[in-house]
């Protein structure tokens, strides 16, 4: 098994959290528009919440089916376009736009959209939806998230945890939609790229 990511950092804490565990894993730093391993040489890719981040998709599927063995699958997590869309809107009211691209790039890789860009290069293409809610029932942790974008001022970061304590006060928690799902698609046994 080989697990990857572009950032060197991620990979580093993958193989300090895989340290008790006793499998042996090949750890990689590498760009999925450039894997530097041969052709056919995976059974399966697993392409977790990151295709949205590459900006050649085209480049990183030919990758992908070129390393995969005829009869291999790609499985690729992704969220819907309406995924936390709750929690961009309580972004607003402290005039937060948390992810401008999501809303205004037609070429966002989602759900709906990833699975007609994935149907150009494998076959079998399907989409496993997995239902689920985030239920919010403390300001901390939501706060904290939205520090992490650096985008917000101490007074703003402020005034969003009024807004949130607020609510859940109210209602008991703060229910976020979400829209996670997983793609799978094939490298039919007989084509040849
Ligand atoms: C939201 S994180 C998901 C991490 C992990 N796959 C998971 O599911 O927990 C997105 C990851 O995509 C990685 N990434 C972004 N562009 C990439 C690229 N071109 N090739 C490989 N990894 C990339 C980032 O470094 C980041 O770790």
């Amino acid at each position: 098994m080989t697990l990857s990511d572009f950032s060197p950092g991620m990979v580093r804490a993958a193989r300090e959290s895989l340290s008790n565990v006793e499998a042996t894993f090949n750890f990689v730093v590498c760009d999925v528009q450039a894997i530097p391993f041969g052709d056919r040489k995976f059974d399966a890719v697993i392409a977790n919440h990151m295709l949205y981040h590459v900006p050649d998709r085209r480049t990183a599927f030919s990758e992908i089916r070129r390393v995969l063995k005829p009869g291999g699958f790609l499985y690729a997590a992704a969220n819907g376009r309406g995924d936390k869309s709750n929690i961009s809107e309580l972004g607003r009211r402290v005039n937060l736009d948390l992810f401008p691209d999501k809303v205004t790039d037609s070429n966002w890789f989602s759900l709906e959209s990833g699975r007609r860009e994935l149907e150009e290069w494998f076959s079998d293409v399907r989409l496993h939806k997995y239902e689920d809610t985030l239920r919010i029932t403390e300001s901390g942790p939501l706060v904290a998230y939205f520090k992490s974008f650096n985008r917000l001022s101490a007074s703003e970061l402020r005034e969003l945890e009024k807004i949130a304590d607020r609510e859940i006060a109210l209602k008991g928690a703060i229910h976020i939609r979400k829209q996670p799902g997983l793609l799978s698609a094939g490298k039919h046994a007989l084509t040849a790229r």
